[in-house]
This record gives structure tokens, sequence and C-alpha cells, in this order.
């Protein structure tokens, strides 16, 4: 799969493009070309704008802090057109009774879907199971793809859209069990 990573020169970005590397064909984006050449040299994968990343991918992942992905999409919504998106993004805090990942959606003209947001940047391919949730068929069998190769348990259909304000809210919850016991948690589901 041809897969755009915007963000790509952040944590969680870098993490899932040096995951994916050897399975997929990735390009990093960051707001900076020269950033995004030296992080994707380093990964050993291609780096371009977040605009050029875009251009003729199967998938983008919108791997921005939280509170600039809202933002981004707007900014990059000709630019991506009709192509998938999987929004990563978490809310630490819930402000809204809608999901980012929803408002998103409602930015682009693409289909999005949501997920990975229990999955840590250190924990990138460790044993634990990746939730990604979405209404889009198509761009939710490419999150399911692309999560199935970045972690070692499961990718799970965790139903739709919607359900992306509980994913997000996931997040602090594994950041408080993180603090509490002095780990890097992830989740796994039972009975399936
Ligand atoms: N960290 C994790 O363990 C983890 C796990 C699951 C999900 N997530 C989610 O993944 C996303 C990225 O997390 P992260 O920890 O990797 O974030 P990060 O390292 O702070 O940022 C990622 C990249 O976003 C770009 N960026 C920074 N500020 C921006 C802005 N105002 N507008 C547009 N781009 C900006 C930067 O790249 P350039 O400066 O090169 O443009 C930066 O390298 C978040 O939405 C988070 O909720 C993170």
């Amino acid at each position: 799969m041809k897969i755009a990573i915007l963000g790509g020169t952040g944590s969680f970005g870098s993490a899932l493009a040096k995951r994916l590397a050897a399975t997929d064909e990735v390009v990093i984006g960051s707001r900076d070309a020269e950033r995004a050449r030296v992080a994707a040299e380093e990964l050993g994968v291609a780096g371009a704008t977040n605009e050029d990343a875009v251009a003729n991918v199967d998938l983008v992942v919108l791997a921005c802090p939280a509170s600039a992905a809202l933002v981004t999409a707007q900014s990059l919504r000709e630019a991506i057109g009709t192509t998938p998106v999987l929004s990563v993004a978490s809310a630490l805090r819930v402000q809204d009774d809608r999901s980012i990942a929803e408002q998103v959606a409602d930015a682009l003209d693409a289909p999005v879907a949501a997920g990975l947001h229990t999955v840590a940047a250190a924990t990138v391919g460790g044993e634990q199971d990746a939730l990604v949730c979405g209404d889009d068929a198509r761009a939710k069998e490419l999150s399911l793809e692309l999560a199935g190769r970045a972690v070692g348990g499961r990718a799970i259909d965790a139903g739709p859209l919607a359900n992306a304000r509980a994913l997000e809210g996931l997040t602090g919850v594994v950041v408080a069990v993180n603090k509490r016991y002095k780990v890097h948690a992830g989740v796994r589901l039972t009975g399936l």
C-alpha cells in the first residue's frame, strides 16, 4: 500500500513509518520540506511537504498533534481530495461531543476512519490490538490493513466513526495506567 503520514517527523508518525517501511511504500509529510527530507533519510522512507506527500497515495494517516489535526486537514482539503484518511489523533481531555475524527470527516471530501489511538509510539509493533472505527467501508478496510501491520496483535473493527469519541478518550485511560504502573500499556480484547 502507498501511505502518506502527515506529521511523520513526529514521535508517532516516525515510529509508524519505521514499522511500515519494510512492507509498504511510505512517504512522511512535514510542514517543512527539509525537515521531511532529513527525517525520511533516517527512517529509510520518502519525505515531502504534507501537501506533496498526499499525492497519489492509497491512504493518508493524519498524525499531527491533536490540537492541529483539524486545521491541517482543512488546509489540505483540496490536496487530499477523496483519498481515504486515517485519523490517529487523541484528545487527552474531552472538549467536544464530537470526536476529532468526526470533525476531520466534516472538513474533508475524503472518507475518514480513526484508529491506533492506544498504540503508543514506543509500542508500535508490540503485542497489542489496534482498534479502528469508521463509516466508509474502503477507508476502514485500508486502515485495518495498515493497523494489522502496525501491531503484533489484531486489527479490530470497532464500529462506526462515532465510536472515535470513545477511542480518542481511551488514550487518556492508557496514559493514566502508564503513569501509575510506569509501563507502556497497550489494549487487548478478549473473546474474539
Ligand atoms: N505519541 C504517541 O504515542 C501517540 C500514540 C497514538 C496516537 N497518537 C496521535 O498521533 C498524533 C501525533 O502525535 P505525536 O506524539 O507524534 O506528535 P508530535 O511529535 O508532537 O507532532 C507530530 C508532528 O506534527 C507536526 N506539527 C507540530 N505542530 C504542528 C501544527 N501546529 N500544525 C501542523 N503540524 C504540526 C510536526 O511536524 P513538522 O514540524 O515536521 O511539520 C511534528 O513532528 C497525535 O494526534 C496523537 O494524538 C500519538
